[in-house]
C-alpha cells in the first residue's frame, strides 16, 4: 500500500498534504505521561522497546498525524559512544565528562561498535512496524553531528555555545575530529534504522543557527550531506529530510542529495519556496506557539496553504510542540491541514 507521507516526500501528487509535528510523542499527551510514569524516567522509556513503541503510536491514534516518528532521543548516540547521559529534572540533558582534548575523542567508542549498541532502537522500530497501519509512515531520526557535538563539548544545553565556539576558532582540527567520529557512527546508525524498517530519515540540526553563515558548511552542513549521500547511494528509495533550524541566510548555498528541506517557523515560507522550492519538497512551518489558539492556528495553516498550494509540501510545525499545548488544539491543527489541502 502506498503511504501518502512517503509519496509527498518524493514530490508525488497526494490526495491531501500530509502532516506531522516535531516532538509529537511527548508531554502534552496525558497518555504519554502515564507510560513515562510506568517506565520511571525518560531514558528508561527510550530503552524499553515495548513502551517506546506504545508512545510512538499515540500521536497517530490520538491526533491523527500521517506519520509516526520513532520515540527516542538524539542523545542516545553519544551515550552509546561511552559518554554518560543523564536527564536532570528541570535542567535537561547532562554529560558528566565533556570532550576537551584528543585523548577524550580517542576514548569514545566509534563506528560499528557504537552503532551496534543501539539495539533497543532497532527493536523498537521492528515492533512499531508490526503495529503501524500500512498507509502510515515511520520516520527515523538522528541529530546532525554539529548539534550532537554541542552537547558532547558543553556537557549540557547552552545559550552561548562559548566552549564549542572557542574550539571552532582556536582549535578547529579538534572539532572536526569530533564531528568526523560522530558522522561515522550516525551513518551506520541510520543504516541500521533503515534495515530495521523506517520509511523516512530526518536529520535534526536544531542548533544550526549558532554557527555564522560563513562557517556553517564547514562545521555542519557538509557532514549532514555526507550522511545523506551515504544513505542515498545505498537506499535511494528512502526519503531524507534535512532540518537545519534558523539559517535562512544559508539558503542560497544549500546543496546535496536529499529530498525534503524542513523550514523553521521564523523563516517566511515564501522565502523558502523562492530559494529552495524547485529543488526540494518543503516541510513546515507553523510557529509552534500558534497551537495555543485555534484561530491563530487556522490562520497560519491557511496562509501556508496559500503559499504552497498543495505542491511539493508537507505540513509541520517550524519546531517542536510544547508540553502545555492542549491536545484538542493539536488535533485541530492536523485536521485543518488535511481540510485546507484536500483535493476536491
Ligand atoms: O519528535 C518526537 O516525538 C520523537 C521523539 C524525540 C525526542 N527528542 C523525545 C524527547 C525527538 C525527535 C527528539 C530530538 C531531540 N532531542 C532534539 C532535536 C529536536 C529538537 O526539538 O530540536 C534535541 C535537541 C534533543 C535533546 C533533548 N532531549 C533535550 C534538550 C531535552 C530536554 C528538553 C525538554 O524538552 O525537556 C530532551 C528530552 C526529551 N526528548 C523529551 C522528549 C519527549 C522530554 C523528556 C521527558 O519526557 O521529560
Amino acid at each position: 500500500m502506498s503511504k501518502i507521507f512517503v509519496d509527498a516526500c518524493l514530490g508525488k501528487e497526494t490526495p491531501y498534504t500530509p502532516v506531522w509535528m516535531m516532538r509529537q510523542a511527548g508531554r502534552y499527551l496525558p497518555e504519554y505521561m502515564a507510560v513515562r510514569k510506568e517506565a520511571g524516567n525518560f531514558l528508561n522509556l527510550c530503552h524499553d522497546p515495548k513502551k517506546a513503541c506504545e508512545v510512538t503510536l499515540q500521536p497517530v491514534d490520538i491526533v491523527g498525524v500521517d506519520a509516526a516518528i520513532l520515540f527516542s532521543d538524539i542523545l542516545v548516540i553519544p551515550d552509546e559512544m561511552g559518554m554518560d547521559l543523564s536527564f536532570v529534572k528541570g535542567e535537561g540533558p547532562k554529560f558528566s565528562d565533556p570532550i576537551t582534548c584528543d585523548a577524550d575523542i580517542e576514548r569514545l567508542i566509534g563506528g560499528e561498535e557504537a552503532a551496534s549498541k543501539l539495539t533497543y532502537v532497532y527493536d523498537t522500530i521492528k515492533l512499531i512496524k508490526e503495529k503501524l497501519a500500512d498507509d502510515k509512515a515511520l520516520i527515523g531520526f538522528t541529530g546532525a553531528p554539529w548539534t550532537l557535538a554541542t552537547y558532547m563539548i558543553e556537557g549540557q544545553g547552552t545559550k552561548t555555545y562559548n566552549i564549542c565556539k572557542k574550539m571552532m576558532y582556536s582549535n578547529p582540527e579538534l572539532l572536526h575530529k569530533i564531528l568526523a567520529k560522530v558522522t561515522q557512527v550516525v551513518k551506520l546508525y541510520m543504516e541500521k534504522q533503515i534495515q530495521a524498517g523506517i520509511d523516512v530519515v530526518q536529520i535534526f540540526d536544531s542548533w544550526a543557527a549558532a554557527i555564522e553563515t560563513e562557517k556553517y558548511d564547514e562545521f555542519s552542513w557538509k557532514y549532514m550531506v555526507e550522511i545523506a549521500e551515504y544513505l542515498k547511494e545505498k537506499y535511494p528509495h528512502i526519503p531524507i529530510i534535512m532540518f537545519p533550524k534558523g539559517i535562512p541566510s544559508f539558503y542560497d548555498r544549500v546543496y546535496g542529495n536529499f529530498d525534503v528541506f524542513g523550514v523553521d517557523w521564523a523563516t517566511p515560507m515564501e522565502l523558502a519556496k523562492e530559494k529552495l522550492g524547485d529543488k526540494y519538497v518543503l516541510q513546515g512551518n507553523m510557529e509552534p506557539c500558534r497551537l495555543y489558539s485555534k484561530e491563530a492556528t487556522t490562520a497560519s495553516v491557511e496562509h501556508i496553504q496559500s503559499v504552497m498550494n498543495s505542491k511539493r509540501h508537507i505540513f509541520n510545525l517550524g519546531h517542536g510542540i510544547l508540553p502545555d499545548v492542549p491536545v484538542e488544539n493539536a488535533k485541530h491543527f492536523v485536521s485543518e491541514c488535511q481540510r485546507v489541502s484536500a483535493k476536491k
